[in-house]
């Protein structure tokens, strides 16, 4: 579990902010991810997001202090996540990642984590 180090070297608060709010502009633009958010506004999703991030990367816990344990295998389990979903949202990942440009050993660690929970999310299997 990464520790506060990793948190401030990455830039802190501010990068998570600039992380999610990258990542829901693709979103709101995404033809595959947007309508899975039941919610007009994505400005509550992104800020859920935001606060699970830093908490992952160990920064703040107000994420579970607001929302209990995170179970997000069980939170995503409303909506459909087959291996399209799972591409989308890697790609508009990819895209916000790009964006905010970490140092190389930062990205690859972020990337790492990001591709395995993506798998770890899909939760129907498409027919072959
Ligand atoms: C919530 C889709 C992967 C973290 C949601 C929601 C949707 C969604 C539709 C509900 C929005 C809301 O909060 O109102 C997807 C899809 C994924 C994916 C299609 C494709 C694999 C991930 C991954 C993570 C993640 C990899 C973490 C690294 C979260 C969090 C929430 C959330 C923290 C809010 C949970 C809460 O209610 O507290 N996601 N997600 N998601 N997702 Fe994902």
């Amino acid at each position: 579990q990464p520790s506060v180090d990793f948190y401030e070297a990455v830039g802190g608060g501010e990068t998570f902010r600039r992380l999610v709010a990258a990542f829901y502009r693709g979103v709101a633009e995404d033809q595959v991810l947007r309508p899975l958010y039941p919610e007009e506004d994505l400005g509550p999703a992104e800020e859920r997001f935001r606060l699970f991030l830093q908490q992952y990367w160990g920064g703040p816990r107000t994420y579970s202090e607001q929302r209990g344990h995170p179970r997000l295998r069980m939170r995503h389990a409303p909506f459909r996540v087959g291996i399209v979903e799972r591409d989308a949202w890697l790609r508009r990942m990819r895209d916000a990642m790009d964006e905010i440009a970490l140092p190389a050993e930062y990205d690859a660690a972020m990337w790492d984590y990001f591709v395995r929970a993506a798998d770890f999310m899909v939760n129907h299997v498409e027919d072959l």
